[in-house]
């Protein structure tokens, strides 16, 4: 069996490739997705507190560990939701994780979001004043960082990076502690290359894992596996347009997420195909003249007040990130 390529870390793990996303994955149909990937060859998963489904992750890997493989054989991401930004809970976030998940060390730990929320209502506590999620301002992200530093200490994460920070953020937690993330996720396709946060990545030994690879549904756009050029591609490679996506986050080199809860898309979304130079460029130019950013918080209802990225539905919000 195939488990697919590696990528060297700057800790010196190697993290899989593809992994298999989990957000949206309802209860049910998550632990059989799990349960389909590792047999079939993942060896990494990506999991978040947020997705409210790690209890079932937990139960697929009981299925699977040790009869399929060992939990050392896999890769576990998780990350600290933002109610959790704040040094005192930030512990206790982690060990629920774990004991969902039922591991006692994940191999990466992220920070989901640059964005604090107020710590003790819950995951989505709303603000009274305004129906809006319900931000802590006070909380920097040098705070948080340096929690994760200590989450590291701990020996239940082997690494410790981030989701969803800019160049901006990433230099502000490491001006401040010395302490450069191993891994920044985000969203990553042809329509969001996202060049100057990547080169910034790359110069740093930072590892970058493209998530919503196949452009997600968030906004009721036709999935980017719909888009022409990308399926004249894989009619020519004999692949799906999922596994040009894919190939296309893997030319760049970073590891890409697909999810998935149907068993043929599990399955065929591992299948790694390679692109050419000149396939690689075809699929690229779909996002020329076509930035589109899937997931902007600014965006969700109840909204998130906050600038992150500058597009343009954040300009008019009233908070900017808090970096120190
Ligand atoms: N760090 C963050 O803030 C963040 C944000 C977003 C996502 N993520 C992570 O990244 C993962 C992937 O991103 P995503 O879930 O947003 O989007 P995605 O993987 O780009 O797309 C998922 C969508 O594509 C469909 N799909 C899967 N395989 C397909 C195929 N072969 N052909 C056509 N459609 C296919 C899925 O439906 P079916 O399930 O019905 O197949 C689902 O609707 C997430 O699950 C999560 O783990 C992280």
């Amino acid at each position: 069996m195939s488990f697919g390529k590696v990528i060297k870390l700057s800790t010196g793990q190697d993290i899989p490739q593809i992994g298999l996303g989990t957000w949206l994955s309802k209860p049910q149909e998550v632990e059989h997705a799990v349960e389909w990937a590792v047999r079939a060859g993942y060896r990494h998963l990506d999991l978040a507190m947020i997705y409210e489904n790690q209890h079932e992750v937990g139960a697929a890997l009981k299925k699977v560990i040790p009869s399929v493989c060992k939990r050392e054989d896999l890769f576990m991401t998780s990350k600290l939701w933002n109610s959790s930004h704040q040094p005192q809970v930030a512990e206790a976030e982690l060990d629920e994780t774990l004991k969902q998940l039922g591991t006692d060390y994940l191999d990466l730990y992220l920070v989901h979001w640059p964005v604090a929320f107020i710590p003790g209502k819950g995951l989505n506590p709303i603000n009274p004043d305004n129906g809006q999620k319900h931000l802590d301002t006070e909380t920097s992200l040098v705070d948080t960082w340096k929690a994760m530093i200590k989450l590291k200490e701990t020996g239940k994460v082997k690494a410790i990076g981030v989701s969803n920070f800019t160049i901006d953020h990433i230099k502000g937690i490491i001006a401040a502690t010395g302490v450069v993330p191993v891994a920044n996720q985000i969203e990553a396709h042809p329509l969001l290359p996202q060049d100057d946060l990547v080169a910034f990545c790359k110069e740093q030994n930072i590892h970058i894992t493209a998530y919503s690879p196949l452009g997600n549904n968030l906004l009721n756009k036709p999935m980017l596996t719909e888009h022409a050029s990308i399926k004249e591609v894989a009619a020519k490679l004999d692949a799906t347009p999922a596994q040009v996506l894919v190939a296309w986050g893997a030319y760049r080199g970073y590891s890409v997420i697909p999810k998935s809860v149907q068993h043929e898309r599990v399955i065929s979304n591992f299948k790694q195909v390679e692109l050419s130079k000149e396939d690689y460029e075809k699929v690229s130019a779909v996002g020329h003249n076509n930035h589109t950013r899937y997931n902007t918080p600014a965006g969700y209802s109840p909204k998130w007040d906050i600038n992150l990225f500058d597009e343009p539905i954040e300009l008019s919000a009233t908070h900017k990130v808090k970096v120190q």
